[in-house]
């Protein structure tokens, strides 16, 4: 055993926890709830390799805390929580897990947009409740999907994902995104728009981009505007990519018909947040990669970046790979 130290703030399971075992010490958070910031940086003194969780602030401040830290390893594609260009400058490399999730989230973000579309949650409660309406001509009708368009925004690979799902419903597929995809363009008979002309034409817009500086309140008043009356949105990306202010007066105003929500601004969402009372809207609490098949395997290749940075070797799923240029 070397002399390495690794701090887990979450438990990852114990495969993923034993296969770091084999080079490091480890501790792990585990509370059913996320360290505090202050309670990672109180942990970091000693620590060789950090994995972390989403919902863990790692800033400069809290990298700065750990002068032995050779890997930051999260658990999650996105890695908008982490102060990453300091990482950079430090020559610390992130570790991230792409790939892996891409088709796992966009089944989810496509549950979402089918059960907002066809009212399920809502019909679901109201019988729930004792109030199963007989069958009638337009009793819970909803949105036709099939043969509908859909606007992608992030055209990544969650994005394309969703996209090959879309196709199955013979949806009209609009996109935009930083780089045109011409291979999706091709197969999916795909059109590429600026975002202005994708928020006029779509019946359903799914968010798929990762947040950053660029992206924060993408969708904003001027957005709504924009949508059709029939519009459906859809977020399984970052809370903080919609103005959630004006998302609420879209809903509350008919301006749009409905969204589904995976991650809100802030998470968790407070429990008076108007957003909870609005019946077109389904909202679940960021569990868009959450299969159990899925989460394992970003379990272990959390470890696996682990394990390389403290042989000395490249993390095989790196987020910033200038740190070896
Ligand atoms: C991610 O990976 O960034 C998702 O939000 C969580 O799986």
């Amino acid at each position: 055993m070397t002399n390495y130290r690794t701090l887990i703030t979450r438990d990852i399971g114990e495969k993923a926890i034993a296969s770091i075992q084999k080079i490091s010490e480890v501790d792990v958070w585990l509370e059913s709830t996320p360290p505090s910031a202050e309670q990672i940086k109180q942990s970091l003194k000693d620590v060789d390799a950090l994995v972390c969780m989403l919902t863990d602030p790692i800033s400069r401040e809290i990298i700065e805390s750990a002068p032995k830290l050779k890997v930051i390893s999260q658990m999650a594609v996105g890695t908008d929580n982490i102060d990453v260009a300091f990482a950079t400058q430090k020559k610390i490399p992130v570790g991230h897990t792409p790939d892996v999730l891409s088709n796992t989230t966009a089944d989810f973000a496509f549950a979402l947009l089918l059960a907002v579309a066809r009212r399920v949650v809502e019909s679901h409660n109201a019988v729930h409740q004792g109030n199963w309406q007989p069958w009638g001509p337009y009793v819970w009708s909803g949105h036709d999907v099939t043969g509908s368009t859909i606007g992608i925004i992030g055209m990544g690979r969650i994005g394309q994902a969703m996209a090959r799902r879309a196709a199955g419903f013979d949806m009209k597929i609009l996109y935009h995104s930083r780089t045109r995809k011409p291979e999706i363009e091709n197969k999916l008979d795909a059109e590429f728009l600026s975002l202005d002309a994708l928020l006029e034409r779509s019946d359903f817009i799914s968010l798929h981009t990762f947040l950053s500086e660029d992206t924060h309140h993408l969708i904003n008043k001027k957005s709504f505007q924009l949508m059709k009356e029939n519009a459906i949105l859809i977020n399984t990306a970052r809370g903080a990519v919609v103005d959630q202010k004006a998302l609420i007066d879209a809903l509350q105003s008919g301006k749009i018909a409905g969204a589904g929500l995976d991650v809100s601004d802030p998470e968790p969402i407070h429990p008076t947040d108007p957003l909870l009372n609005l019946p077109n809207v389904v909202i679940t609490p960021h569990i868009g990669s959450a299969s159990i098949q899925t989460r394992k395997r970003m379990a272990m290749m959390m470890a696996e970046n682990v394990t390389a940075a403290l042989s000395g070797k490249e993390i095989p799923y790196c987020a910033n790979p200038q740190v070896y240029s």
